[in-house]
């Protein structure tokens, strides 16, 4: 099996040492890349094509793992070479991988979604995956990938990729926003043991977790919020999506990333008290 990746960064460089440990033959192209990427394929050991075009040609699954902006630029560089099947696994709305695939003029493609964190699962991560030829990229789950198949059409990975960040995020908001005002008020503590009661056993530690990551993710939140308020968009305005987005605008600009994440909830909420009351 060979299998070709465009981008060469977190998730190219961690998949490609378990899919070479697992038997399968890796390859990408550095023409036009940054320092970083060509340590990264340095390090990792993977074949080099001398052009994209030699890439697509001889992939049997060519993964373009870029950046979201440059999805459709992408899978028009090579839609005229692609022989094999191509995969867009960026984290991107549905419109998008739909226009990206289209790009692909042997109509072989799959729309894929990464669940959770490369960094920490490996190859292992969830991935989601659909398309017309998703069954025959889950094939990769012989060689150590982790791929389930959710549909038969590209944009359905997507969304649910983007539906389930939507409702994760608006829990968070709202959490946020409920347990800063019962910090305000002293009774933060009992506050979240009396929702507990009807969630789960772990509550009180993932609620701080999350209220914790809320604040250092803003910004990159409400960019995210960003993409499923214009997917939600249609005659009825997305009231609960666009109110989540703002929300975590509004944060985002009043807290700037600290370098390290915070270890408790209390040193943001006292910061916001300071500056905003
Ligand atoms: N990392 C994760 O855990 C994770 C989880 C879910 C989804 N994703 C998605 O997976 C995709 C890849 O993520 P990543 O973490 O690997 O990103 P990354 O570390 O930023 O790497 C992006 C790679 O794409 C290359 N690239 C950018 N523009 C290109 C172009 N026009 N042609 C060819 N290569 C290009 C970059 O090369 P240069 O260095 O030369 O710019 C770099 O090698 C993203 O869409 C991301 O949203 C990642």
């Amino acid at each position: 099996m060979k299998v070709g990746f465009l981008g060469f960064g977190e998730v190219a460089s961690t998949l490609s040492v378990g899919l070479m440990k697992n038997g399968a033959e890796v390859y990408t192209c550095v023409k036009g890349r940054s320092t970083r990427t060509r340590n990264n394929i340095l390090k990792s050991g993977v074949e080099t094509y001398p052009s994209y075009k030699a890439l697509a040609e001889n992939s049997d699954i060519i993964i373009s793992s870029v950046v979201p902006s440059e999805a459709i630029e992408v899978a028009e560089m090579v839609g005229k070479y692609s022989s094999g099947i191509y995969v867009d696994i960026n984290n991107v709305s549905p419109k998008t991988v739909v226009n990206a695939l289209y790009m692909i003029e042997n109509g072989k493609t799959v729309d894929a979604a990464i669940i959770g964190s490369v960094a920490k699962n490996g190859i292992d991560v969830k991935v989601i995956a659909s398309g017309y030829c998703a069954n025959e990229f889950a094939d990769l789950n012989h060689y150590g990938m982790n791929i389930t198949v959710v549909g038969g059409l590209n944009g359905q990975a997507s969304g649910i990729k983007l539906l389930r960040s939507s409702y994760t995020k608006g829990v968070s908001a709202l959490l946020f926003e409920s347990i800063y005002h019962a910090y305000k008020m002293g009774i933060d503590r009992e506050v979240l043991k009396y929702i507990s009661e009807t969630e789960c056993p772990d509550f009180i530690e993932s609620a701080k977790s999350r209220i914790i990551s809320a604040a250092y993710h803003a910004q990159r939140r409400s960019e995210e919020m960003d993409e499923v308020v214009e997917m939600l968009s249609g005659k009825q305005d997305p009231i609960m999506a666009r109110g989540t987005m703002d929300f975590f605008r509004m944060l985002g600009e009043d807290i700037k990333k600290p370098e390290k994440r915070p270890v408790e909830y209390n040193e943001i909420f006292e910061y916001l008290m300071k500056i905003k009351e």
